[in-house]
């Protein structure tokens, strides 16, 4: 199976984001992920829906936007606006979950539900069959350049052996700490998405090192 890489745009500076975009519009990647943080719902604070918008004018890459907060519902419509193509939500929030992906699903963008690390994977089984892909974190969300979580494999593996036992048609997208290592051990577990921030923005040069991360796992 084909590996995507998702370049997490929180590993560059926030003060060069209209260069980053335009090289990794320039490079191979087909998806760009945004963290959207509320201080609340993680440690962090990041961005909201206009950055997000401004910045989907400088591209048609796909915008795979990773939700890191709480009153989705009531600001989900704003990440839509915003132009997001993928949007996944976390299931620890404290909301309901079937409608957040009945809203999402109806505006022709894919779905999906993400979990932290210390969440089982047997929780959101009963939602796998209505996204488009799951989220494994495989740090506490909240900051890049965190270690990977080689604990998190298992849950990796084990999902991933549902989703095939069910012929169900959903990715697994990694997020936190990856690396050819850590990525490598993911895509044997069964993932095919790779989230990568810090690890892509400390090369000197970010097209080549994400020209080469996919050309390694493809
Ligand atoms: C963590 C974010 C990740 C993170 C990835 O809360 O969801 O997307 O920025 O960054 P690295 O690759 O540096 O762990
Ligand atoms: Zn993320």
């Amino acid at each position: 199976m084909k590996t995507i890489i998702s370049p997490s745009i929180l590993g560059g500076s926030f003060s060069n984001m209209e260069k980053t975009i335009s090289e990794l519009d320039m490079s191979k990647v087909e998806y760009i992920h945004f963290d959207v943080m509320d201080g609340d719902f993680v440690p962090n604070l990041t961005f909201g829906p206009q950055f997000i918008s401004d910045l989907r004018l400088k591209t048609n890459k796909i915008f795979d936007v990773h939700l890191m907060i709480h009153r989705v519902d009531k600001f989900l419509d704003d990440y839509i606006k915003a132009g997001s193509n993928i949007i996944t939500f976390h299931y620890e929030i404290d909301e309901n979950i079937n409608h957040i992906i009945d809203r999402i699903k109806k505006e022709n963008i894919k779905a999906g539900i993400a979990i932290k690390p210390n969440t089982s994977w047997e929780k959101i089984k009963k939602y796998l069959h209505l996204v488009d892909q799951v989220i494994i974190m495989t740090v506490e969300p909240g900051f890049g350049g965190q270690s990977f979580l080689t604990d998190q494999v298992e849950k990796i593996k084990s999902i991933s052996h549902y989703i095939k036992k069910n012929n169900l048609k959903v990715d697994i997208e990694i997020d936190g700490g990856v690396n050819y290592d850590t990525g490598k051990l993911s895509i044997d577990a069964g993932a095919n998405i790779l989230v990568a921030g810090s690890f892509l923005f400390k090369q000197s040069n970010l097209i080549d090192a994400s020209n080469k991360l996919i050309d390694f796992f493809n």
